[in-house]
């Protein structure tokens, strides 16, 4: 994780008000050479002042789009303002409000892990084996993707990319969220044991030589700690209490809840699903709380709550709040560039081609709709 500073006290003195002003009348005062991207699980109190918001596949789609602008202030996370910085021409400068604002599933895949992996694989089966990384992951992973005909994918079009992948090669490792392998490949019609989990702690990831040659789908070891939080349990417990709910997940979710749900997509997913519901619908939905809780006041004649009784926070997304947007933002007015992410040129080619082989070709499907 990145290291950020702590702010001068001013921003956590003000009101919530005040900051608000300001934000507001910076936005004014940069128009066009400033655009806010907010992924939909920010705070409301952010969200208000992105001037694009979506899931990953559409904020990259957004990000590539923006050549005019001279600052993208991405409220989100680290590898979606370094997916961004990839996908924009260079004189974009992309800036994340809080350095410290990473993923723990993107942390739990490094490159040298990757390369062991690779090397493993190739000794044990001579079949052409495809990388596929979810774009939750460092750039480094991504270039080796690209690097080896590979490409990334999103939770809204993870299927499209694995259908394309098993088009190119006999065998895919995904990485770094097992949960999103596991449950698009079964929705795809391959079955569980033609799946095994590489555990990248672990010499030969666990695996042995046998386990690897009648894989198809070499799943990482690696999971979203937030959409870990939902279980089976929950959904028969939500149903006892309400037999008319219907339950709508994220695909990072584990298997065995995904199968218990009604339906699974990206978070883009999920609000359209909702928006299009008939009034008095009950939903209950497995996602991270910021966008459970804006959905139920959206629509105030739905039933809408989280499946989890817990509260589901992503606290890496929390961290950047109105002080941390307003103090980027003072310093950009001021003439300075505050955490800008730049993704270094070595690692940026192979980057390219797998975020860009992704969106050439694909656009959003569900996962899992049943
Ligand atoms: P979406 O692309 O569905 O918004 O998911 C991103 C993410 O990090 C979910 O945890
Ligand atoms: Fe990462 Fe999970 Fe947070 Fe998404 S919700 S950014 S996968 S930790």
């Amino acid at each position: 994780m990145l290291f950020q500073p702590p702010l001068a006290p001013q921003y956590a003195e003000m009101s919530e008000n005040e900051r608000a002003e300001r934000i507001a009348r910076h936005k004014l005062a940069f128009g066009d050479r400033l655009v806010i991207l907010g992924h939909h699980y920010q705070q409301d109190e952010v969200i208000r002042f992105a001037d694009f918001t979506g899931d990953s596949l559409k904020l990259s789609q957004i990000a590539a789009a923006q050549a005019g602008a001279e600052f993208v202030v991405f409220c989100g996370v680290h590898f979606m303002a370094e997916s961004a910085d990839i996908l924009t021409a260079d004189p974009v400068k992309v800036i994340l409000p809080d350095l410290s604002a990473g993923c723990s599933m993107a942390d739990m895949a490094d490159i040298d892990q990757l390369e062991d992996a690779w090397d493993y694989l190739a000794k044990t089966t001579a079949e052409k084996i495809i990388p596929i990384t979810y774009v939750n992951s460092a750039a480094t992973i991504k270039d080796f993707c690209g690097r080896n005909g590979g490409a990334c994918c999103t939770s809204g079009n993870a299927r499209l990319i694995l259908e394309w992948a098993l088009r190119q090669g006999e065998r895919i490792i995904f990485l770094p969220d097992q949960h999103l392998g596991r449950n698009t490949a079964f929705a795809m019609g391959i079955s569980l044991d033609q799946m095994v989990l590489y555990d990248p702690a672990l010499a030969h990831g666990g695996l042995t030589d046998h386990q690897v040659e009648a894989a198809k789908i070499v799943l990482w070891k690696g999971h979203c700690s937030v959409h870990s939080l939902f279980t089976a349990g929950q959904c028969a417990e939500i149903r006892a209490h309400d037999p008319k709910v219907r339950i709508l997940v994220h695909p990072e979710c584990p298997w065995e809840v995904v199968q218990q749900a009604d339906l699974a997509g990206s978070t883009e997913y999920i609000i359209k699903v909702v928006a299009d519901s008939p009034p008095g619908s009950s939903w209950a939905i497995g996602t991270e709380v910021h966008l459970v809780s804006r959905l139920a006041d959206r629509h105030p004649d739905k039933k809408i709550r989280s499946l989890a009784g817990i509260q589901c926070l992503c606290t890496t997304m929390y961290r950047v709040d109105t002080s941390h947007l307003l103090w980027t933002l003072d310093e950009l007015a001021a003439g300075r560039l505050p955490n800008r992410i730049v993704v270094p040129p070595d690692v940026s080619p192979g980057a390219v081609v797998a975020l860009q082989r992704m969106l050439d070709n694909f656009s959003a499907s569900p996962i899992a709709a049943k």
